[in-house]
């Protein structure tokens, strides 16, 4: 793994880096009053659904009715150019920067004085409409959701979480959280409640990017997300006691929601339209009540735009967690033959498709790899791919050509039965599907590669330009099969 960025070029708040993404071109400004109700949510979805990958960009809706407070979404996610303008690292180094950070956690460290915290309103004052949350799928949402880091922590051990659990505004001072059984949240929560007592709870609203991004990884119960963040920021995160609840939160970040969980109380949360592609049916979810709002002066609401994917909850779930399992399996798990993981950025994060490459290696290599991952928690990945490092994962092109060449589907496919996956939207009231790992990874010797050696394929580049015939690009996959040609 090469250099992967200079310490510089990491965002310590939102606002720099909207600057950053400003001068890139990669942020449009919407400075036309939006109704937060009904406008900018079916904006941020044709950025996803109208624009191909490299076209999108972020949004900020400068004028939000109702609210003084701007709403910025897509900012994190529009593509994988702007997610690695996020983390300051190239694109093609997003999932070593993973690695780095997951392997080199920094704890975070204590302030006094936060930006967060420049303006307090708390008890009696709080009303969530101050904020321009927006409804995310109008005409269906139940209500207006916050779709932010959710920060709670275990009651015994003290070590906090951050996850991205859709949170529905109830009424001016509460809210239903998604805190699901399984949910590292919702464990935290049981821990206070159990014992009769209010659950601390936060939301972290356009906190550093990184913060951000770390939130959706798929750590271990009992490793803090902001200790990741922490590695990949490459200095300690500033963390405030908040001023409320029981809890430590980021100090840069522009807005904080804070509240508590009172045992027993719940209510039914839902209709939301869900990451995988429809609308999730309403159920009950813990109440939590509003003790304060938090923020800087001037501040900017964040939201993540979910829904029906491609959206920006899918590619940041994706380009994070690739990088994690990476990481999990190559330095926990001892798989050093793993080279490199992509999950398809256009499903729902570690539900839809990987493709693990992998380095030549004893027969049944790649196939034990692949069941591997099947049963690792908490992916439920529905389609498992293995190819041979010599193909470019992120080139479907590539992949495909690895599945006609390589691949031979009696022989090379495992299915795995009877597996439980709640948001599968085929699984419907038994909420049981299946997996599929693929081997299409090359077996015995099939000869060598039809296409000209390197000399003689960088000769006739060379006279290509010579000619004025149109410049491009050499594609990654072009690059690979020429040095092995
Ligand atoms: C916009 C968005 C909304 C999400 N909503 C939920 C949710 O409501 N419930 C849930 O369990 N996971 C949700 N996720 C996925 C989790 O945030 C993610 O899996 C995270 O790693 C969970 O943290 P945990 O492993 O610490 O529980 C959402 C992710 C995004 C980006």
């Amino acid at each position: 793994m090469g250099s992967i960025r200079s310490r510089e070029m990491t965002h310590r708040n939102m606002r720099d880096f909207l600057e950053v993404l400003e001068e890139k071109n990669l942020l449009r400004r919407i400075s036309r009053p939006v109704d937060r109700l009904t406008e900018p949510a079916p904006l941020a979805k044709w950025v996803f659904h109208g624009l191909p990958p490299e076209k999108r960009f972020g949004l900020v809706f400068e004028k939000v009715k109702g609210s003084d407070i701007p709403l910025v979404t897509g900012v994190l996610g529009a593509n994988a150019a702007v997610y690695a303008a996020a983390l300051g690292v190239a694109p093609e180094a997003i999932n070593d920067a993973w690695v780095k950070a997951c392997r080199s956690p920094i704890k975070p460290k204590a302030v006094e004085q936060a930006p967060c915290q420049e303006v307090v309103i708390a008890g009696a004052d709080v009303r969530l409409s101050y904020l321009p949350i927006p409804v995310w799928t109008p005409g269906k949402d139940k209500a207006p959701y916050l779709t932010t880091i959710t920060l709670t922590r275990d009651h015994d051990t003290r070590i906090q979480n951050m996850g991205v659990y859709r949170t529905m505004v109830r009424d001016e001072s509460s809210v239903v959280a998604n805190l699901a059984p399984g949910r590292q949240g919702f464990m935290n929560a049981q821990t206070w409640i159990a014992k009769g007592k209010a659950a601390p709870i936060a939301w972290v609203i356009a906190a550093p990017p990184a913060v951000h991004l770390a939130g959706v990884a798929n750590l271990p119960y009992g490793a803090d997300e902001i200790e990741i963040a922490g590695g990949m920021l490459g200095e300690p995160l500033e963390m405030v006691k908040a001023k409320t609840v029981d809890l430590m939160v980021p100090a840069r970040a522009e807005i904080i929601v804070e509240g508590e969980m009172v045992p027993g109380e719940t209510d039914v949360e839902g209709p939301f339209g869900e990451a995988v592609g429809f609308m999730s049916p309403a159920g009950r979810r813990p109440v939590a009540r509003i003790t304060a709002i938090t923020h800087r002066r001037n501040p900017i609401y964040y939201g993540y735009s979910s829904q029906m994917p491609p959206s920006e909850s899918t590619q940041i779930q994706s380009l994070t967690n690739a990088g994690v399992l990476l990481k999990t399996l190559r330095y926990d798990l001892g798989e050093t033959a793993v080279t490199d993981v992509f999950i398809d950025l256009h499903y729902s994060g570690g539900r839809g498709h990987a493709i693990i490459a992998v380095r030549p290696g004893l027969p049944g290599q790649a196939l034990r790899v692949g069941r591997l991952v099947a049963a690792l928690r908490p992916y439920s990945f529905k389609r498992l791919t293995l190819v041979d490092d010599d193909v470019d994962i992120r080139d479907s092109m590539h992949v495909d050509w690895a599945m006609n060449a390589r691949f031979n589907p009696a022989r090379d496919t495992v299915l795995i039965d009877e597996v439980v996956s709640g948001l599968d939207p085929g699984t419907l009231a038994a909420s049981k599907t299946s997996k599929i790992v693929c081997d299409a990874t090359q077996k015995g010797d099939l000869g060598a590669f039809s296409l000209p050696g390197p000399e003689v394929m960088a000769k006739a580049l060379d006279l290509w330009q010579e000619l004025g015939l149109p410049a491009f690009e050499v594609p990654k996959r072009t690059r690979l099969r020429v040095e092995r040609s």
